[in-house]
């Protein structure tokens, strides 16, 4: 045994030193280390060595057992520094690297961040509701009745079901006053869709941003007072806002808002950007009926609610004239924003 473990030792040290890759270097390890390497063996035949050279046996297996061990992840080391040696050969790794393209915002989330980052200072939270409604919630229970031309198979997109593509945000009006008690406040920005006819200015889909404010004594000046600062936020206090009197089933008075814009070289014109108005007792009513109880009685509470296009917004904000360029994802058109 003396004799035998320092041969393995020279024997193992000299096949590692030999091995051209990792596998021949594994073969080696399994070969000498392994369940039935030639070093676990010597190492079984301990019991028959005589009990004075036992302590000097058992030192030459760990010695060489060491030695081996540390042997082969020395050259497992050198293997992978050859390895990456030869991978990066041909490559100038001082080279500038390749510039990555940085993504950004698309403009219709900048603006309707902005739009959300504004009324939410002045108190409003969001909300949501499904863009597949039901008749009830966008249209009935906002007083549009039966025969307004919005409810026309030709304007709308209704499914087999009965239920359809919500044309516009105020669903969302309802659907919160269906579970919340005033005082509200809520914005819904979110999607819409009319079966028009797609063109410099019209989508199928678009994207609207809907607010509610109900509770004690809302008043019109409330109304008009909360939109003017909004639209002076966003486009600059210089901004001309002006509410012309219009017609919405929902809202009584109701208006249009258009801002006045003035483009260099261009004569000033109005843009209709939103629809508003004070909120018509017979929606209260209908909100009762369903929730069964009185919290939204019109002569206790009044309210505004007010719907503008974030599509028109984005357009005005930075002189787009297509619309379309807001959802053909042309990388020229959108790294502008970026
Ligand atoms: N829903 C209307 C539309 O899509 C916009 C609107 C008008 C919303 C008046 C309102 C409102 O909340 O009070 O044309």
């Amino acid at each position: 045994m003396k004799e035998q473990i320092p041969a393995i030792q020279t024997e193992a040290l000299a096949r590692i030193a030999e091995a051209a890759d990792e596998r021949s270097l594994e073969d080696v390890r399994v070969g000498v280390l392994g369940k039935k390497g030639t070093l676990t063996q010597a190492a079984a035949g301990m019991r028959d060595v005589p009990k004075e050279d036992k302590a000097a046996v058992g030192q030459l297996l760990n010695e060489a057992r060491t030695a081996i061990t540390a042997g082969i992840e020395e050259k497992k080391a050198a293997l992978q520094a050859l390895a990456d040696e030869k991978a990066l050969e041909g490559i100038d790794v001082t080279l500038p690297a390749r510039e990555l393209a940085g993504g950004g915002l698309h403009p219709l989330t900048l603006i309707k961040d902005e739009a959300i980052g504004i009324l939410r200072r002045m108190g409003f939270s969001l909300a949501e509701g499904p863009e597949i409604e039901d008749e009830f919630h966008c249209f009935d229970a906002l007083n549009t009745p039966e025969d307004h031309p919005a409810r026309n198979e030709k304007d709308t997109f209704y499914f087999d079901s009965g239920k359809l593509l919500r044309t516009h945000t105020s669903s969302v009006q309802i659907r919160t006053m269906e579970t919340a008690k005033p005082p509200i406040r809520v914005i819904a920005p979110g999607s819409a869709y009319r079966r028009d006819e797609i063109d410099a200015t019209h989508l199928s889909v678009f994207n609207q941003l809907e607010g509610l404010f109900v509770a004690e004594d809302v008043s019109l000046p409330d109304l008009k007072g909360t939109l003017e600062y909004f639209f002076h936020e966003l486009f600059g206090a210089e901004t001309d806002v002006r509410f012309r009197p219009h017609f919405f089933p929902f809202t009584e008075p109701s208006f249009e808002i258009d801002v006045k814009l003035t483009i260099k070289g261009q004569a000033p014109r109005w843009i209709e950007v939103a629809g508003c108005g004070m909120v018509d007792p017979a929606v209260f009513e209908s909100i009762n009926k369903g929730r069964k109880d009185e919290l939204f009685d019109p002569e206790k509470v009044t309210g505004f609610a007010f719907g503008m296009g974030l599509d028109r917004l984005a357009m005005i904000r930075w002189g787009i004239k297509d619309i379309r360029l807001l959802i053909e994802n042309d990388v020229r058109f959108l790294k502008q924003f970026a």
